[in-house]
């Protein structure tokens, strides 16, 4: 991209190389830290040189398949704006369906409880927890992560946006082996990995963690181990909410069946694609 181009010129060479207009728009609003608006009034302006390399450097990454969030490091999920980086799964609006679905029985099924405790197993940038304890303050939220990269992102969101969770590391359930506080919850969500190691998808997807995305047993291992091992950590009456692959509700009802959870529903995504399956542990 040429250093004397204009802010016209820049937008048309990045959509020369195949962005979307929006993404070509977004991209040169961060680099110059102005508004999309800005931009359409200033289309003559000259671009600075350092402007226009930084530009070009981000449209080359967009165009070889980069997420935007990355490029820009942040991502708007369930209203906060969330830091991201490689080291976690960028959040997708789909998951918003699950943090939902926990507001709502922390509204109704279990409003009673003055300080409910939640916990969100493998939360990579914290999306999850933290809009869960945005949407219900008095919720004590509890966050897990088996990744040390994911949990320093989920750490440092928590402290920008002031929301008070705990987060610990380790293997799913293991994770508060170690905290002897720990309480035993009422509510349970989680977005585990659930893309099969043979899914086709996966080469659309190869800028994101791959321990984020993928599990063995056709998608279904995490959600197995995660349901074996409620019992104990989830109160009985307490409820288990799963994210998972549009073509997994039914696997994922049987699974909560067999490992003793009732009222088991499925909730549908924004693309109206069934998208999470929970249940309640004992009835
Ligand atoms: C699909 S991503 C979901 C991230 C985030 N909750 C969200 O919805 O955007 C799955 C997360 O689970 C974590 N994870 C994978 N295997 C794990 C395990 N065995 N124990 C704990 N966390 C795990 C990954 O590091 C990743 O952050």
């Amino acid at each position: 991209m040429s250093t004397s181009a204009t802010v016209a010129a820049a937008l048309g060479a990045a959509r020369a190389r195949g962005l979307e207009r929006l993404d070509a728009q977004l991209l040169l609003a961060h680099v110059l830290g102005q508004s999309r608006s800005w931009l359409l009034a200033h289309g003559d302006d000259a671009l600075p040189a350092g402007h226009a390399a930084a530009y070009g450097a981000l449209v080359a990454r967009r165009a070889a398949g980069e997420p935007f969030a990355y490029l820009v490091g942040q991502r708007e999920f369930h209203g906060l704006t969330l830091a991201v980086a490689p080291a976690v799964l960028v959040p997708r609006p789909d998951t918003e369906t699950l943090v939902d679905w926990a507001l709502d029985l922390l509204q109704g099924d279990l409003r009673d409880a003055s300080a409910p405790a939640v916990l969100d197993l493998g939360t990579g940038s914290g999306a999850i927890a933290l809009a869960v304890k945005d949407g219900c303050p008095r919720a004590r939220v509890w966050a897990g992560e088996r990744s040390a990269g994911a949990l320093a992102v989920a750490r440092a969101n928590a402290e920008r946006l002031a929301l008070d969770v705990r987060f610990v590391q380790g293997d799913w359930w293991d994770a508060l082996a170690s905290a002897t506080d720990a309480p035993v919850f009422d509510l349970v969500v989680s977005n585990p990995p659930y893309i099969a190691a043979d899914d086709p998808h996966l080469a659309g997807l190869t800028h994101e963690p791959l321990a984020a995305l993928v599990a063995a047993e056709h998608g279904l291992a995490d959600i197995r181990r995660i349901a074996a091992g409620a019992r104990g950590r989830l109160r009985s009456g307490g409820w288990l909410l799963f994210e998972h692959g549009w073509e997994q509700a039914d696997a994922v009802a049987a699974i909560l069946a067999q490992t003793g959870f009732g009222r088991i529903a499925t909730r549908r995504d924004i693309e109206d694609r069934p998208r999470c399956t929970g249940g309640r542990l004992g009835a």
